[in-house]
């Protein structure tokens, strides 16, 4: 039952607690929705990637939460920070990553985060479009991946995949070879590749066939450029579980596959070993987190249909509507009392489409009853939003049974204090 939660998360005389502390005395210290993030889960997937590859740079794919505690946390395991804009780039910066842990990407970037990357001494810049060459020189950056989008479709939602052809992500494999030779005419120090095939995988087959098709890549820049990648830059995309049918490769599975793969492809082809660096979002933050929420309206629809409204909804995960994503909930004080039926979880924004989660089986709700919905650690609150004016949640930060602030709530005043 608390598998989607985080590892920390215990049910005590029907009360859940997350890292030691109690769900509904958090909900009403800090007010909801809420998110909460437990500090232990975040530090054992950190250390679970640098176990699974301790020669590799592990680089937080900062847009699944954008948060300089997050940030601070990984950094003392010795991770560093994926970030695709300028205001990644200041979360990372104002946590402390050292540019050189620091990789840049982008399928736009402009002069001015070029810039501002090479200010950062931004150690990996990810080259995106044949036309990024140039202006990439003229920021006087140096070192740099060449983004290759190979042809895969990965077994995700559309959205999410990248890799495939048409993709707005990358290059296709000619003009990869270009963008390295020009890179080179321009001065720029071409270090290796970079893949990201796509989001949410919950195997490992896609991944593979990546390591094996970049491996023929590989050879083929050797054959045709006199060159060959010193690093591979894999990107992120191990899935978290979000309901009790789906189950994700550990992360220790996912990444010794990927490594193995990836000796055994470079080594057929004859290159030397590369370094690795991978970007995981998800899997770092995802399940570490947990909404909660407060019950409001309960409301019999239909003879088949009960809404159970809750405080917040589309505004602090819109991951239902864009990707049709399942989750689970529980009530958080009564989480030991027998399920009475199926309900409907919706937000309070006015829109049908305001559903957080179709049917979940739960004790017969009330209003005042804490909601928690886990697994929310990863494009939540980073993809939130203000829609009906409503402000965001706050996030809080568990561990041994404290709580702290890492992101105050939104109120109605900051929205307004945009107005001119
Ligand atoms: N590296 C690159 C270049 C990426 O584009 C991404 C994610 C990652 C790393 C991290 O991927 P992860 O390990 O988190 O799968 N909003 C969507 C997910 C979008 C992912 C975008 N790129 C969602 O809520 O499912």
């Amino acid at each position: 039952m608390l598998d989607t939660f985080p590892a920390t998360a215990a049910i005590d005389d029907g009360e859940l607690s997350i890292g030691g502390a109690g769900a509904t005395a958090l909900a009403s210290e800090f007010g909801t929705p809420v998110v909460v993030y437990c500090e232990q889960t975040l530090l054992e997937a950190a250390r679970a990637y640098q176990r699974a590859a301790p020669d590799a740079l592990i680089a937080y794919s900062v847009k699944a939460f954008p948060s300089v505690a997050l940030l601070r946390l990984f950094a003392g395991e010795g991770l560093g920070a994926d970030v695709s804009t300028l205001g990644e780039l200041e979360y990372a910066r104002r946590a402390g990553i050292p540019g050189e842990r620091i990789v840049m990407h982008g399928n736009n970037k402009s002069d001015e985060e070029l810039r501002a990357a090479s200010d950062a001494g931004v150690g990996l810049v990810v080259l995106d479009a044949l036309d990024e060459v140039e202006r990439a020189a003229g920021a006087n950056l140096r070192r740099v991946l060449v983004r290759v989008t190979p042809g895969i479709e990965a077994d995700t939602h559309a959205a999410i995949r990248t890799a495939h052809h048409g993709s707005k992500f990358g290059l296709p494999p000619e003009q990869a070879i270009e963008a390295i030779r020009r890179a080179r005419q321009a001065g720029l120090e071409p270090v290796g590749l970079h893949v990201h095939i796509g989001s949410q995988l919950l195997d490992t087959q896609a991944a593979r066939t990546s390591v094996d098709w970049l491996a023929g890549f590989a050879a083929d820049c050797r054959a045709e450029l006199e060159w060959m990648p010193e690093l591979i830059d894999l990107g992120g995309g191990l899935g978290i579980q979000y309901v009790d049918d789906e189950a994700p490769p550990a992360i220790e599975d996912f990444v010794g596959t990927l490594r193995e793969r990836l000796e055994h492809e470079w080594g057929l082809h004859g290159l030397p070993p590369p370094q690795l660096l991978l970007e995981p979002g998800r899997s770092l933050v995802g399940r570490a987190g947990v909404t909660l929420y407060r019950v409001g309206v309960v409301k019999h629809a239909s003879e088949t249909l009960t809404y159970v409204a809750v405080d917040g909804g589309m505004s602090d995960n819109p991951r239902p509507q864009l990707y049709g994503a399942r989750y689970t909930a529980l009530l958080a004080n009564r989480a030991d009392a027998a399920a009475d039926g199926s309900y409907a979880v919706c937000g309070k924004h006015c829109e049908s489409g305001d559903v957080l989660i179709e049917r979940v089986r739960l004790p017969r709700p009330q209003r005042g009853d804490v909601l928690a919905v886990p697994g929310t650690g990863a494009y939540t609150l980073g993809m939130g939003s203000n829609y009906n004016g409503v402000p965001r949640p706050a996030a809080v930060l568990v561990g041994a049974g404290q709580a702290r602030v890492i992101r105050r709530r939104e109120a109605v005043d900051d929205l307004l204090a945009l107005e001119v």
